[in-house]
């Protein structure tokens, strides 16, 4: 924002007000010089006449400074933005139409380079995330071709799991994508939570046999109102977390209650928890914290985001807790069924 000394008509919040006092101003001074330069001075009429217009005129410069220097700057600003430049702000000391109409222009542009940052921090992680997997599988490849490798079931099988995710990240990307277009609407119903749970965690543990997970739904027929299928993919995504992070051996519950707002559904799991300065980052796309980076096995950071997503879709809400000694409890609310 530009700093510029305060002008003498910057504090009326009217331009009509200002163009009155412009008018009425240039007015008096007219007919009192003209009428001085006459009667007392004794002038030409007409001497006296040029005199007032041209004192008239100076003192409009002075009074009207700056009243449509946010025009002009609004002009220049739009064009370089055409450009792709989303830096420019523009001049918005005056408290009139204008000088609204130009703070409504630095907030619009403020919004645009957020966006324009989003969009290209997006390319820039989902290019990553896809080059990593791609370079993997034409490094096995070459080596196929090369002779280096033969083509046994463990070379394979690494190539399987390059595609796997692959395919998996392109299926996040494309959910993501929907969820923010709102292309997909929720099918909203009553449903019993219990089912979409128990169907979670079968899932999950096909995925990885060896971990233990309960289930605990403090009610009988506790339903909440959303979309089934959605509800049922948040849930999916924490299980997985959950599972990602929990020790050899280490227990993970799934627990759904009737609370105050609706339905609060927990995945607990006792992996190392999620510390307080990265709480708020982990719903951001492509977040990983830096423990989950080391390993490769990780994700790509778009879980969450996409259950924060769908959580906020229905009107919920969804945050970490801490849990002593160690291990994270993942909360989600959701609206309860009305009937
Ligand atoms: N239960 C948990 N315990 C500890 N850290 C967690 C847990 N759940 C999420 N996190 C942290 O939050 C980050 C973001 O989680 P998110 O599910 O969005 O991504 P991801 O699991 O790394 O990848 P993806 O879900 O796309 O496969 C994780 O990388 C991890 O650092
Ligand atoms: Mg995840």
């Amino acid at each position: 924002m530009k700093h510029v000394p305060e002008r003498p008509l910057d504090r009326l919040t009217s331009i009509k007000v200002k163009l009155g006092g412009l008018i009425v101003g240039a007015v008096g001074v007219t007919v009192f010089v003209f009428w001085f330069g006459v009667r007392i001075a004794h002038l030409w009429p007409s001497v006296a006449g040029v005199i007032a217009a041209v004192i008239a005129l100076v003192l409009i410069r002075y009074l009207a400074r700056g009243m449509t220097t946010p025009l002009r700057e609004m002009a220049e600003a739009t064009q370089a933005m055409a450009r792709g430049d989303y830096t420019i702000r523009i001049t918005d000391t005056a408290n009139d139409e204008v000088g609204r109409l130009a703070r409504a222009f630095n907030r619009m542009a403020a919004e645009l380079a957020e966006t324009d940052r989003v969009r290209r921090d997006l390319v820039a992680n989902v290019s990553h995330e896809l080059r990593t997997p791609l370079a993997a599988l034409q490094v096995t490849l070459e080596n196929l071709i090369d002779g280096v490798a033969r083509a046994d079931p463990e070379t394979l099988g690494t190539m399987l799991n390059q595609v796997e995710r692959l395919g998996r990240l392109v299926t996040q990307l494309l959910d993501l994508s929907r969820l923010e277009a709102g292309t997909v609407p929720l099918d909203r119903q009553d449903f019993e939570v219990a089912p979409v749970l128990a169907h979670a965690v079968r899932e999950q543990k096909l995925h990885a046999p060896g971990v233990e997970i309960d289930i605990s739904v403090d009610e009988l027929h506790l339903a909440a109102d959303g979309d089934p299928e959605r509800v049922h993919q948040v849930v999916a995504n924490l299980l997985e977390n959950a599972v990602r992070h929990s020790p050899a051996g280490g227990a993970v519950e799934v627990r759904a209650r009737r609370s105050e707002h609706g339905v609060t559904i927990e995945v607990i799991d006792e992996g190392p928890g999620i510390p307080e300065p990265e709480a708020s980052r982990i719903f951001e796309r492509f977040y990983r914290a830096d423990s989950a980076r080391a390993t490769s096995d990780g994700g790509a950071g778009l879980g969450l985001a996409i259950a924060r997503w769908i959580v906020d879709l229905h009107g919920g809400e969804i945050h970490p807790e801490r849990r002593e000694p160690h291990g994270c409890r993942m909360v989600v609310t959701l609206p309860g069924a009305r009937y």
